[in-house]
């Protein structure tokens, strides 16, 4: 593998978004919806570094198709749900891939009525975009090329890993 972007990058990087979600939101409280699986190390290093009031909730995207597919039927668990009427929300994941299954939670979430409701991730693929709207925060943008670690993984492998590194066809022949 190839890493693209390492621990302390990554750490400035979340340190920047939470400085700049706590500007904008401005001492209001937050719901912090993530989508699972792999946006659970950004949760988790991001309301570490929040300086405001925070909620948090997950929501389920399960995949569909083969194990390098970015193809995802989205389901969201409204009994995983903290109430979203009247609060501003955002819902965060691990990669802009393209934008369909942040397009899809958000339409499931707002039906709930959100005061409010935007968009954060730490990654983005170049040129691969096929939805109307972009997410709110990008924390960094990445060439297309497949992403694991930090969250992101490959056949449920790789999530662990401390950096963001792109598989090389080594990688995936080793299989
Ligand atoms: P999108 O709906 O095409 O934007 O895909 C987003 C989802 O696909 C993300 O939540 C990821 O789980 C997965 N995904 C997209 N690209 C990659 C990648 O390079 N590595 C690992 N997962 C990816
Ligand atoms: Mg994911």
């Amino acid at each position: 593998m190839k890493k693209l972007l390492g621990k302390d990058e990554i750490r400035e990087g979340v340190g920047r978004l939470a400085r700049q979600l706590a500007a904008e939101y401005d001492g209001r409280p937050l719901t912090i919806v993530a989508i699972l699986t792999g946006s659970l190390v950004l949760l988790a290093d991001l309301i570490r570094q929040i300086d405001m009031p925070v909620r948090i909730a997950l929501v389920g995207s399960r995949r569909q198709g083969d194990k390098s597919s970015t193809r995802r039927a989205v389901v969201v668990e409204p009994a995983l749900l903290p109430k979203l009427e009247g609060r501003d929300v955002l819902v965060i994941d691990d990669i802009f891939d393209t934008g369909h299954t942040l397009v899809e939670v958000i339409a499931q979430l707002a039906v709930h009525r959100p005061a409010s409701i935007r968009s954060a991730v730490l990654l983005r693929k170049a040129e691969r975009c096929e939805v109307a709207v972009p997410p709110d925060y990008v924390v960094f943008d990445i060439p297309d090329e497949f992403v694991v670690g930090y969250g992101l993984d490959y056949d449920d492998r790789y999530r662990n890993l401390p950096y963001v590194a792109a598989l090389e066809p080594a990688d995936l022949a080793s299989e």
